[in-house]
């Protein structure tokens, strides 16, 4: 298949790698000339995903110059805020049968949309949805993965299952696109919370206790929103939370580190070096959870620290004084 990538991060090439040993045709559209002129001399991107060879039937075109008539698949490999502006890009330039296959996790800002959401609107091409526990470095290196692709047709989402799905990535369809992207998105502020915690040095149980009643939260605010609760146990709910939440690999979770060791939520974003999507996303879940009437308690604490308004410290107080519950 004619592939084109839009995002030469470290989930943009990593797929892009994934899907040219899959002897797709891949373009990578990169932001600037430079990127694209160093990414096809060094075939590393040292920057997003080092020590990782990026095949020589890759292309990399910057944005400027790329035409993209010719892709049947186009993916979308940016942070969430920039999805609305690349599939503005996209809009007048794409096949008009061309498929579209969001990686982003998140809510945009301000319309609280889902990626797939933004895509359909500005391109008004239905949009699918890739998510799961997947880390770049770990599919770069081809070590054994699954993930979910969610699509409102099922037909489309099984196409792609045979595009994507190879010996390293096993691949399940779903469509319950709204849940798939809602627990990609929601576990990313349950992941800055579980690294507040590792922070502040605290143990298994505490993770545990976090990771529990985030998903708790998440999957109350999913439900609310009309998604599937099947979904939450799946590979994109409790899957991705449980790697988020517990690698090394995840900038959610060291940047919530950064927080507790007392840097500014700017310092930490600055010191990951890549989108923190934890952040906006803390943002976008507490205009969410008003809407819907529901309650956040671990995003909510996040949410303080992001404005300044509570340390790590104090959230713990916070969170281990509220009202006894049943579970
Ligand atoms: N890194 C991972 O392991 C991983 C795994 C699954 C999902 N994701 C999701 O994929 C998305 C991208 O993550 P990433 O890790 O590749 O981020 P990254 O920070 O490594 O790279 C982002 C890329 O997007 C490009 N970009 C940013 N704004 C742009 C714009 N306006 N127009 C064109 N290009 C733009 C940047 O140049 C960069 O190449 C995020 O939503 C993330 O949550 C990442």
């Amino acid at each position: 298949m004619d592939v084109v990538v839009i995002g030469s991060g470290s989930w943009g090439s990593a797929f892009a790698r994934h899907l040219s040993r899959r002897d797709h045709s891949v373009t990578v559209v990169t932001q600037t000339v430079a990127e694209a002129t160093e990414l096809a001399e060094r075939r590393e991107n040292r920057a997003f995903l080092p020590g990782i060879r990026l095949p020589d039937g890759i292309a990399f075109v910057a944005m400027a110059e790329a035409e993209i008539d010719a892709a049947e698949l186009v993916v979308y490999a940016v942070p969430t805020q920039a999805v609305r502006e690349v599939a503005a890009w996209v809009a007048p330039r794409r096949a008009a049968d061309s498929l579209q296959l969001s990686l982003a996790k998140g809510f945009e800002l301000g319309s609280l949309e889902r990626p797939t959401e933004v895509i359909r609107e500005v391109t008004g091409a239905p949009a699918a949805a890739l998510s799961g526990p997947n880390h770049a470095e770990e599919i770069g290196r081809d070590m054994p993965s699954a993930t979910v692709i969610a699509s409102y047709d099922i037909t489309v989402a099984e196409r792609l299952q045979r595009v994507v799905a190879g010996d390293s990535l096993r691949v399940y369809t779903n469509d319950d696109v709204l849940g798939v992207e809602s627990c990609g998105a929601m576990k990313n502020p349950i992941a800055v919370a579980v690294g507040m915690s590792d922070g502040l040095g605290f143990g298994d149980n505490s993770r545990a206790a976090l990771m529990t009643r985030g998903l708790a939260e998440i999957t109350r605010l999913g439900l609310a929103q009309g998604a599937r609760f099947e979904t939450f146990s799946g590979l994109a709910g409790i899957g991705d939370l449980i790697a988020t939440c517990t690698s090394r690999h995840s900038r959610n979770r060291r940047a919530g580190e950064l927080l507790a060791g007392g840097a500014t939520p700017d310092e930490a974003a600055a010191l990951v070096g890549q989108v923190v999507e934890g952040f906006p996303t803390t943002y976008a879940l507490h205009d969410l959870a008003a809407r819907y009437g529901v309650e956040l308690p671990v995003t909510e604490n996040v949410h303080e620290v992001l404005e300044g308004r509570r340390t790590p410290s104090d959230c713990v107080a916070v969170l281990m004084g509220r009202e006894p519950k049943r579970e």
